[in-house]
């Protein structure tokens, strides 16, 4: 279990209990927090995008050039930053303990 904090599309911060092993976005997407994960992790549909805090940035695994085609995708929709990741493809584990992210504007 890790507690992650989410700050919503409405600025609102919470913690959230986010199970070791599972994908980031079925734990936002569990806890209604507006994301959709419409494609269930198959990186093709861009509704699990957050933003990661540059402090968290570093210590997570590299995008893979398909995230980084799908999160390209996406671009012409809603704004990217550095921190645009698909929390699909975030791997739940003890090492998130306290990682920072926002919710991206709907796709
Ligand atoms: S759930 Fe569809 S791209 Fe992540």
């Amino acid at each position: 279990m890790a507690v992650v904090r989410v700050t919503g599309r409405d600025g609102v911060e919470r913690r959230l209990d986010a199970t070791n092993g599972c994908a980031l976005m079925e734990a936002l997407r569990d806890a209604n927090t507006g994301i959709d994960g419409t494609c269930g992790g198959m990186m093709s549909c861009g509704t699990c995008h957050v933003y990661v805090d540059a402090d968290w940035l570093a210590k997570l695994p590299p995008k893979s050039e398909d995230e980084q085609m799908m999160l390209d995708a996406i671009g012409e929709l809603v704004e990217l930053e550095p921190g645009s990741r698909l929390s699909c493809q975030i791997q739940v584990s003890e090492a998130l303990e306290g990682l920072s992210i926002r919710i991206a504007p709907p796709v």
